[in-house]
């Protein structure tokens, strides 16, 4: 295990009991908080998309976590940012997928015209669960016709098999850590 991975895990708060009963809830608001951690976390992410072989055209965020990780990595390395919401905040024309959930079910939108056929786009979010939201994400920027490069989050929790599920799948994958 790296020391950067024994450091940002060191950031991760766990809240048991939320939202609902039985959920440990992996809490990332301590890793944007302070200046030096929310810099070894976000130069992670970008160190890995200098690199010629995993060159993006476009960031993808998921609501609402990704937004943040997702918009400071695309301006780091000089490419756009499309947002994927949930349903009902997106104001012009949208492709829609719905979803489950570890606790409930979900709608996402992307806007028509926020990628192109062809674009290589990073698409990201704080954490991985059962996968559903990565998956949502991904299919509504293939509806677009985009190639989704890779899935980045910073945490896993493969108990829950959303990891495994995107990667069987044929998603590439990449996580800072994971709570097993
Ligand atoms: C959380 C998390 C991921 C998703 C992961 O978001 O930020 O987006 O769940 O779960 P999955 O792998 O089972 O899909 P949540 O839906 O709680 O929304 P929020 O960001 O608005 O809190
Ligand atoms: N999203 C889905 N499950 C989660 C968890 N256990 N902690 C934080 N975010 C989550």
């Amino acid at each position: 295990m790296s020391s950067t991975t024994d450091f940002l895990r060191a950031h991760i708060r766990t809240v048991p009991d939320w939202p609902a009963p039985g959920v440990q809830f992996r809490d990332i608001t301590p890793l944007l908080q302070d200046p030096a951690v929310f810099r070894v976390l976000i130069d992670a992410f970008v160190q890995r998309y200098r690199e010629a072989a995993m060159r993006v055209d476009v960031v993808a965020g998921l609501d609402a976590r990704g937004f943040i990780l997702g918009s400071v990595v695309a301006y780091q390395l000089g490419v756009g940012f499309v947002p994927i919401r949930k349903k009902g905040k997106l104001p012009f024309t949208t492709v829609e997928e719905t979803y489950e959930l570890e606790y409930g079910s979900a709608t996402v939108e992307l806007h028509t015209d926020a990628v192109k056929g062809g674009d290589r786009v990073l698409l990201m979010d704080d954490l991985i669960a059962t996968g559903g939201t990565m998956m949502a994400g991904k299919k509504l920027l293939e509806k677009l016709g985009a190639h989704v490069t890779e899935g980045a989050a910073i945490v896993d929790l493969p108990e829950l098999g959303g990891s495994a599920r995107l990667r069987a799948s044929g998603m590439p994958l990449f996580t800072l850590l994971d709570f097993a």
